[in-house]
């Protein structure tokens, strides 16, 4: 399988991201692509603490130290990813924002289906899955003012798009996957940016008055609903079984000893009882 579309540099990278853009697409100028960053969230990070706009959006062609969620690393070769970062500045409490990883992940569903065909699901809380395998994670920050709102969000998404299954390392192959082994064919990782950024954007404008909406089409796409789940929680693990994804986007699992409990992201990490999924 030859499944790559290479961009011999990276203005060419920029370029056809630009033109897959609707002429709708606000935030044109304030998109930047490097062909190596430690972390796009890191960077994004400092930028927003400097005073970057809203819609600011840096996308690296390889990482050096891509992160994950709790703490975990997130690898980003070259030439086969996306790996991008949005900033945004919504006007609220953050309370009012404990739904954005799935916001994300519902708007990245629509993002993938519409950029390479295929119909993904949602690991919860912020993993994409083709099948049982990974295609794509989420990571989510937030910074507060002096008042205690939202000054910042951030929002990064990695995508695996051409890799084969050789291309990943033995302990994550038979747990991963790229848009190009799910979907057949060649994947054009411009055209899947910039379905990217225009997901985003409708997310960023329905963010706080399309909660439910959202809600429903994530509980929809989420295969972690109805299974049995290992909670890993400090160290300790639980079993259960994930029956709903609340309003603010925690998992109400009902535990082996008969209590139902919202788990929430930051603090647990969920396994299927017998692997990934
Ligand atoms: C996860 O799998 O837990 C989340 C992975 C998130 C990876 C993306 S790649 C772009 C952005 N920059 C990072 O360092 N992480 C996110």
């Amino acid at each position: 399988m030859s499944p790559r579309k290479c961009y011999p540099t990276l203005t060419d990278m920029k370029q056809a991201i630009l033109a897959n853009l609707s002429p709708a697409y606000p935030w044109k100028d304030r998109l930047f692509v490097y062909p190596e960053l430690d972390s796009t969230n890191t960077r994004l990070k400092s930028m927003a603490s400097q005073g970057a706009p809203q819609g600011t959006v840096l996308i690296a062609d390889r990482q050096t130290g891509g992160r994950g969620r709790l703490g975990r690393t997130f690898l980003s070769p070259a030439g086969v990813g996306v790996y991008l970062s949005i900033l945004l500045r919504p006007d609220c409490r953050p309370m009012e924002l404990m739904h954005l990883t799935c916001a994300a992940a519902a708007a990245m569903c629509r993002a993938l289906e519409s950029a390479a065909g295929i119909r993904p699901g949602i690991k919860w809380t912020n993993d994409l899955v083709w099948g049982k395998r990974k295609l794509a994670g989420i990571l989510t920050e937030m910074g507060l003012n002096a008042a205690g709102n939202v000054d910042w969000a951030i929002v990064g998404i990695g995508v695996n798009c051409c890799q084969a299954e050789a291309d990943f390392d033995p302990e994550i192959r038979d747990k991963a996957c790229s848009l190009a082994m799910a979907a057949g064919h060649e994947i054009d990782r411009a055209r899947v940016a910039a379905a990217m950024l225009e997901a985003l954007r409708e997310m960023d404008a329905s963010l706080l008055t399309g909660k439910e909406e959202m809600l429903r089409f994530y509980r929809a796409r989420c295969v972690t609903l109805g299974k049995e789940v290992s909670i890993v929680k400090g160290g300790e693990v639980h079993h259960g079984k994930a029956l709903d994804v609340d309003e603010e986007g925690a998992l109400v699992v009902r535990f082996s000893d008969g209590h139902t409990e919202s788990v929430s992201s930051g603090e647990v990490s969920v396994r299927g009882m017998y692997g990934y999924l």
